[in-house]
């Protein structure tokens, strides 16, 4: 087991980095991370203002915040957007972009953003950073969100994936340890439709050539566990299933 401080970011890739706050008195655990690359620096989820004083240490120790150039929001919840406003005056950048889809943005602009937003939706659900690298937006609705996207770079082969493949866990580790994969099942009962639209998007995703997921919540799944998390998901009976 990899001896990890949860009170400094957290390397999961030479240039992707955890910047989350751990919070020992929740079983929700959220997870920003950082992914720079030569000319931009991306946010995936920043999260919440209670979070946010040591979500922004953690960046500030890692990059100079004016290097941010894309936030991506993967939908409006709270614990995604909540810090939103004061993370862009942070920021202080006029080209700063928040990446989102369409039916998410109606919801972030009440969060008091002023930042332009990048629609994923009218741009082929794709966007190119200045060092060529490709990201491929998935379009995930109802997972929860009617806007929910996952985010995958092609170049580490990591899928960004909000709220899917997350999990409540009273023994919370940022890399999924014993407890997995039996440790996403209550967050999905929970909070995902149902058994149809999440083994659809399994089903996509087996044809994705996928080395690690990054999820907002629960613990980081990479190599092998991968195929395993989708299997499971791919099986699950969850949301209006279980009423
Ligand atoms: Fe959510
Ligand atoms: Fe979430």
């Amino acid at each position: 087991m990899r001896e990890l401080d949860y009170n400094n970011s957290i390397a999961i890739t030479r240039e992707i980095y955890w910047v989350g706050f751990y919070d020992e008195t929740s079983k929700l655990h959220c997870n920003p991370y950082l992914l720079i690359d030569e000319d931009d620096v991306l946010f995936f989820d920043p999260g919440s203002i209670p979070h946010f004083p040591v979500i922004m240490r953690k960046v500030i120790d890692m990059v100079n915040p004016s290097e941010l150039s894309l936030i991506i929001a993967s939908h409006q919840d709270p614990d995604i957007c909540g810090n939103l406003a004061v993370l862009e005056d942070v920021i202080s950048r006029s080209d700063l972009k928040i990446v989102a889809h369409t039916n998410s943005i109606r919801f972030i602009r009440h969060y008091g953003v002023q930042s332009g937003f990048y629609h994923v939706n009218d741009n082929d659900f794709k966007i190119e950073l200045k060092s060529g690298r490709k990201l491929e937006f998935f379009f995930t609705p109802y997972l929860h969100s009617p806007g929910a996207i996952a985010t995958y770079d092609h170049q580490s082969k990591t899928l960004f994936s909000s709220d899917i493949f997350g999990a409540l866990d009273d023994n919370w580790s940022l890399f999924a340890g014993s407890n997995f994969p039996k440790a996403m099942d209550s967050f999905h009962q929970q909070y995902m439709p149902n058994n149809a639209v999440l083994r659809k998007f399994m089903e996509r995703l087996e044809n994705v050539d996928i080395e690690r997921i990054l999820p907002q919540h629960g613990s980081v799944i990479e190599g092998p566990k991968v195929q395993l998390a989708i299997n499971h998901l791919k099986n699950l009976s969850c949301g209006i299933d279980l009423m």
